[in-house]
């Protein structure tokens, strides 16, 4: 192992995932674990420099507080308590309300009492998962679904360098993705990585099942169910798979609440696989939080492109073809979203607006196109910016910009006649219409 780490025992703190941060700005790895962590399992963590004990408000727990397992006390490794007066360890009531005052305060800790060295960086990280991941899979073969998004890439591509050929990917395109988007994954996958890639074209068996299909739930349960299918399906063809790769992230274990915490929301990943079909996890993301998962993707050589991309609903571009789904409608969505995606590339806003994307509603209006009535659908764009996704700020686009947008779509998308721009913040208008 090269890194050193500082364990967070979470005794109800709100700040863990802050603290775990803090701790990693400061260049030493670290990691939160439920307050009642057993003797046995620290003595398995290789390099634990010390241990904060990170108390707060989540630290009553039906009527009693909560504390760590007697042995914490003597394990020998420097502890610091917060919220959490004790007298068996250094303790202070609160953590700083000040960036400088909390960073002088975990510095003193990290490297003065616990003398971690500053040796968390990718390279580190992926040196000590690729041999984490060996331990773990030994000759044994691993399935993953490949969606192409940021975190199923990056974790294919820490197992191509981990297990290489006892991996197999699987990337069920549902005929919903953005433009190019199964291209590139056949071709960083498939080609430059060579990676054991099963492609299944089922856009057309989507498209069916969703048929005539209006009401924005049942479109996604629809897409979900039948995404489940198909990838079991191609799970049943291949043998003797043991592991089942995911790209669980550590903001999903963080919120999906720990012992102590009130459950923030439930979070699935992949799931749904029958209960028949047994699969260890594989999890190699899950201590990373979003900006290092799209570092540790740097670092292993996937395309910025790959990791730098904005959020991308499951169900794709199916719950911005409004109602019912039709081929023409789908595309306007696709190709207009291509065309935005290109325009905010030219005018250097990738990574500066949160998310933008392209709808198109079932509705047609009255235009004008060669001195001709015409009546075509409008596109409507839709650019935000959040911290969380749970409010959202609308994007105060440039008028230059947006005339060519406009112009553009107007000219090179079939059928449209109109451009539109959602104004909504949300509240009351979620991101996505459906
Ligand atoms: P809403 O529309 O609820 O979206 O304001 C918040 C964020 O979540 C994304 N989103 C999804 N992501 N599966 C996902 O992985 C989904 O089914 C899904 N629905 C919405 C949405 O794009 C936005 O970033």
């Amino acid at each position: 192992m090269k890194q050193d780490r500082i364990l967070i025992l979470d005794l109800g703190g709100t700040e863990n995932a802050a603290v775990a941060r803090a701790v990693r700005a400061l260049g030493v790895y670290s990691e939160i674990y439920p307050h009642d962590l057993t003797a046995a399992e620290l003595a398995a963590m290789p390099n634990v420099k010390g241990i904060i004990l990170n108390g707060g408000e989540n630290r009553v727990v039906d009527g009693s507080a909560i504390e760590v397992s007697p042995h914490i006390y003597t394990c020998g490794l420097p502890l610091l308590a917060v919220d959490h007066p004790t007298a068996r360890c250094e303790a202070i009531s609160a953590w700083p309300q000040e960036e400088a005052a909390m960073e002088a305060l975990l510095r003193g800790f990290v490297f003065d009492r616990c003398g971690a060295q500053a040796n968390w960086n990718m390279e580190n990280f992926i040196e000590d998962q690729v041999a984490a991941l060996r331990a773990q899979i030994g000759g044994k073969k691993v399935l993953l679904a490949l969606s192409g998004g940021v975190d199923s890439s990056v974790v294919a591509a820490l197992l191509i360098r981990a297990i290489g050929a006892q991996l197999t990917c699987v990337h069920v395109n549902h005929g919903l993705l953005r433009k190019g988007e199964a291209e590139q994954v056949i071709e960083v996958f498939g080609k430059q990585l060579n990676a054991n890639l099963v492609y299944v074209d089922a856009a057309e068996r989507f498209l069916g099942k969703l048929a005539g299909v209006s009401d924005p739930e049942q479109k996604r349960k629809i897409i979900g169910g039948e995404f489940i299918r198909v990838f079991e399906e191609e799970a049943r063809k291949l043998d003797g798979i043991d592991f089942l790769g995911q790209g669980t992230i550590y903001p999903d274990i963080v919120e999906s609440g720990t012992k102590t915490a009130k459950i923030v929301k439930s979070h699935h990943n992949v799931g749904g696989l029958p209960e028949d079909m047994k699969f260890e996890l594989v999890e190699p993301l899950k201590y990373l939080f979003k900006d290092e998962v799209r570092a540790c993707g740097r670092a292993l050589g996937l395309p910025a492109q790959m990791v730098e991309r904005q959020p991308f609903p499951g169900p794709g571009l199916g719950v911005r073809c409004l109602g019912a789904i039709t081929r023409d409608r789908l595309e306007a969505v696709r190709e207009s979203d291509a065309i935005l995606r290109e325009e905010f590339k030219s005018a250097g806003l990738v990574g500066k607006v949160w998310q933008y994307f392209t709808i198109v509603p079932d509705l047609k209006s009255v235009g004008v196109r060669n001195n001709a009535r015409c009546f075509e659908y409008p596109v409507i764009i839709r650019a935000v910016n959040t911290v969380d996704a749970m409010t959202a700020t609308i994007e105060h686009l440039d008028w230059v910009l947006m005339d060519r947008i406009t112009d553009r779509i107007i000219h090179e998308v079939p059928g449209v006649n109109r451009v539109l721009y959602d104004l909504t913040p949300k509240p009351t208008g979620t991101i996505e219409w459906e």
